[in-house]
C-alpha cells in the first residue's frame, strides 16, 4: 500500500511537470508547440554530428520533435521504463513493437483476447511468414503448454479484451525471459497509473493514447515504452522508417491531457466501481467482468499487480442473444452507442453485432455480452438509465 502511495505521489508530479523545463521556453508555464519539421544547425559539421546521433539530437521531426519528447519523457517515466517513442495511433505503436520483434518464421503466441484490429494484424503478418496461434486460457501453465519451438512473442492485454480475466505478469514475464521469448503487453485498460508491467518484468509496453491518456475523445495516438536497447534499434528501424509518428499536435493535447489524468482516473473507478456492484445484483445479468469486484476470479492477483481499476467493464445478459442486446442498447440515453472507451463521455456497445455469433464462440465471448465505457459522469443519472433500459 506504502509503494502504491509513492507512486502515486511520483506519478501526478510526472503528469504534471516531467520533462517541461520552463526556463527553456521564456517561463512559459506550458511549453510551446513546435510545429517545424526541420531543425537547422550553424555548420555543416554540426549537422553532421547531430544526423549521426539522430535519436538524442533535434533534426527532422519524424525522427526527434520537442513537443513529442516531453510527452514521451512523461510516458516513459510513468511507465517506469527507460525510453517511450509515440506514434500517429495505438495500431501503429502495435505494429511497430510487433515488426521490431519477428521476422519471416516466428511465432507469436496471443494470449486470450486482444483488440480485433491487433488480430487483423496477427493474420496480416502471416503473408511475410509470421505465424500465429491464440491460447484462450490466461494461466500460466496453460500459456507455457501453448508455446511452440518457433514462438518468438507472447503478446496480450491484461485485463483480457470483452472477458477482462487477468494474467499473472510476474510469471510470464519469468518464464519468457528463460526462454528467450519477448513479451509485449497493451497496458490501454489500466493506464500507466494502475499498472506498471515492466516492473514485472514484462519487456515492451504499448498505449494506444486515443483512449485514458486522452481522454477527451479528440486525439489519436499510441505510444511504446521499453529498455533504451530495444526503443533504440525500433527508433532507427520502425518509427523513422515506417515514419507512423505522433504530430506535435496531438502531442501537445496529449501533454495537457497528462496533467488531469490522475484525477479523471480516480473519478472513472469510482463510477465503474459502482456500476459493477449495480449490475451484480441486477436480475438480468448473469455475470459482470470487472476486476474490481471481489467475485472476479482473479481479483486477488487484481490486487497484486494492479493499484487501481478504470471505467471499461462488461456485463453478461441472462437472455444471451443479439436481439436481447440490441434492445437494451437501444434503450439507453446516458449511454452513447458508438465504438472506443476510455473518454469522459459514457459508451455502451457489444461485439454481438448479430452477424458474428459464431466467431464469437470461437473468441470465448458470449452473445450477450455487453461493454460499457463509464464516463466522468453522474453515476446515479447512469445507474438509473441502465435500469430502465434492463427492464
Ligand atoms: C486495447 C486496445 N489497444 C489498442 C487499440 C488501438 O488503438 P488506436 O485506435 O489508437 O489505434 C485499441 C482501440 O480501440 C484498443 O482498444
Amino acid at each position: 500500500m506504502m509503494t502504491h502511495k509513492k507512486d502515486r505521489e511520483k506519478d501526478i508530479e510526472i503528469c504534471m511537470h516531467e520533462g517541461e523545463e520552463p526556463e527553456k521556453y521564456l517561463g512559459a508555464v506550458i511549453p510551446p508547440t513546435f510545429h517545424n519539421t526541420l531543425f537547422v544547425y550553424p555548420t555543416f559539421e554540426e549537422l553532421g554530428k547531430a544526423v549521426s546521433k539522430e535519436q538524442d539530437h533535434y533534426v527532422y521531426t519524424r525522427g526527434t520533435n520537442p513537443t513529442v519528447h516531453i510527452a514521451e519523457k512523461k510516458l516513459a517515466r510513468l511507465e517506469r521504463g527507460e525510453a517511450c517513442k509515440c506514434f500517429s495511433s495505438g495500431m501503429a505503436a502495435i505494429s511497430a513493437a510487433l515488426m521490431n520483434s519477428l521476422k519471416s518464421g516466428d511465432h507469436v503466441l496471443c494470449v486470450s483476447n486482444v483488440y480485433f484490429s491487433t488480430m487483423d494484424l496477427l493474420n496480416y503478418m502471416e503473408k511475410f511468414n509470421v505465424t500465429h496461434s491464440v491460447v484462450y486460457a490466461t494461466d500460466t501453465e496453460s500459456i507455457q503448454r501453448a508455446i511452440r519451438p518457433n514462438t518468438k512473442v507472447i503478446y496480450f492485454e491484461s485485463p483480457t479484451d470483452h472477458n477482462f480475466r487477468l494474467i499473472d505478469l510476474q510469471a510470464l514475464a519469468a518464464f519468457a525471459k528463460a526462454r528467450d521469448i519477448r513479451t509485449i503487453m497493451d497496458n490501454t485498460w489500466a493506464t500507466p497509473l494502475f499498472q506498471k508491467p515492466l516492473t514485472h518484468g514484462i519487456d515492451i509496453v504499448i498505449h494506444s493514447t486515443s483512449k485514458y491518456l486522452g481522454g477527451h475523445s479528440d486525439l489519436m495516438g499510441g505510444a511504446v515504452i521499453s529498455s533504451k536497447q530495444i526503443m533504440s534499434k525500433l527508433f532507427t528501424d520502425e518509427f523513422i522508417m515506417l515514419g507512423g509518428i505522433m504530430s506535435p499536435h496531438e502531442a501537445s493535447q496529449l501533454i495537457r491531457s497528462l496533467r488531469t489524468l490522475p484525477i479523471r482516473m480516480k473519478r472513472h473507478e469510482e463510477n465503474a466501481m459502482e456500476i459493477a456492484h449495480f449490475l451484480s445484483s441486477h436480475p438480468a445479468v448473469r455475470t459482470v467482468r470487472f476486476p474490481g469486484l471481489a467475485s472476479h476470479p482473479d481479483y486477488e492477483l487484481g490486487r497484486k499487480q494492479l493499484s487501481g481499476y478504470s471505467g471499461l467493464l462488461s456485463f453478461e445478459l441472462k437472455k444471451a442473444s443479439y436481439d436481447a442486446v440490441r434492445k437494451v442498447i437501444d434503450r439507453t440515453r446516458v449511454f452513447q452507442t458508438g465504438v472506443s472507451w476510455g473518454s469522459f463521455e459514457s459508451l455502451i456497445t457489444s461485439p454481438n453485432f448479430g452477424y458474428n455469433e459464431v466467431d464469437l464462440k470461437k473468441e470465448h465471448t458470449s452473445p450477450g455480452l455487453i461493454r460499457l465505457s463509464i464516463g466522468q459522469g453522474d453515476v446515479n443519472e447512469m445507474m438509473k438509465d441502465l435500469q430502465q433500459a434492463l427492464e
